[in-house]
């Protein structure tokens, strides 16, 4: 809760003092604590993603660029394989969060639903002028979810995002035969169709591979690991751009935006333009 003698300290009294009374008492409504309200946003489900997502992505890329630079670290191809294969395990929690949270965008609460946040229709266009007609004026419209900038770029992240977890899934198929591809790959470059020599085929190792198979399925993965390392660089940007944009809204509005990924809550003083009734 704000009171309004501290709200005058952040934000200088000398500018009020200079109104006249009908204008002061306006801004003290605005601003009291009898009109700043809490507004709940984000669910459980919103909130658990959100940080199991920021764990595992920001592994895998600690983990990613040592992969990314093991030729000039010196790191043996047994080294590599552990590397890999800790980057995979982690990358499979990554992949099912994202999917469980792909799921919840369709059966969720209002502001987790893909509705509520892909930058998409007419209504959208009217909110992100409206938005930016009210950024210039230095009045902008609160919104509960996500505010017209912020839908574009969680829209970009969760892009990346998906093309991580797809391409990185055939890399743990192509380069370590591991799950959900990995038996396919192992078939695709065995030298013989036995079961117990397609299972004895080892990453980094030429034993019962065909040579020329083995040629065919580098020659698949390519586009694989280009995309995941450019949409590597891209997202490494992207969340940079991800933070700044948070903590710049948050410095503005005093909504508590970044509080409200931990308890739920948004603060405001004016109603949410994106609130229905019942919230
Ligand atoms: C945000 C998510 C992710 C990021 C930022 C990321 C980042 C990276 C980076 C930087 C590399 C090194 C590329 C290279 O050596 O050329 C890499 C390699 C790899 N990644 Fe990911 N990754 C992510 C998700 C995943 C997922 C979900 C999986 C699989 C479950 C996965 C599997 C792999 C594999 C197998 C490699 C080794 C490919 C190779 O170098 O030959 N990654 N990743």
């Amino acid at each position: 809760m704000i009171k309004t003698s501290e709200w005058i300290k952040n934000n200088g009294s000398s500018h009020i003092e200079k109104k006249n009374g009908t204008e002061l008492e306006k801004v003290r409504a605005m601003n009291s604590p009898e009109t700043i309200k809490a507004y709940r946003v984000w669910d459980l489900t919103v909130r658990l993603f959100h940080w199991i997502n920021v764990l595992c992505v920001m592994s895998l890329i600690a983990v990613g660029i040592v992969i990314l630079n093991s030729k000039s670290l010196g790191l043996t191809n047994d080294g590599k394989i552990i590397l890999k294969t800790i980057h995979v395990y982690v990358g499979y929690v990554f992949a099912v969060n994202l999917g469980w949270r792909f799921i919840w965008g369709f059966i969720g609460k209002k502001h987790a639903l893909w509705k509520s946040i892909l930058p998409l229709g007419k209504k959208y266009r009217a909110s992100l002028a409206a938005y930016i007609k009210g950024e210039k004026n230095n009045n902008p419209p609160n919104h509960l979810g996500h505010n017209p900038i912020a839908k574009l770029m969680v829209t970009l992240l969760f892009l990346l995002l998906a093309v991580q977890a797809i391409t990185g899934l055939v890399l743990a198929g192509t380069d370590l035969y591991m799950p959900p591809f990995g038996h396919e790959i192992a078939t695709w470059v065995a030298n013989s169709g036995e079961e117990s020599k397609i299972l004895d085929i080892k990453p980094y190792s030429k034993v019962n591979v065909d040579p020329e198979s083995y040629k065919e399925m580098k020659a698949f993965r390519k586009p694989f690991i280009k995309t995941h390392v450019f949409v590597f660089y891209t997202l490494l940007a992207a969340i940079l751009f991800h933070i700044a944009g948070v903590i710049f809204t948050e410095v503005k509005e005093k909504s508590g935006l970044i509080s409200a990924m931990f308890t739920g809550n948004k603060f405001f003083s004016k109603k949410p333009v994106d609130m229905i009734d019942d919230e």
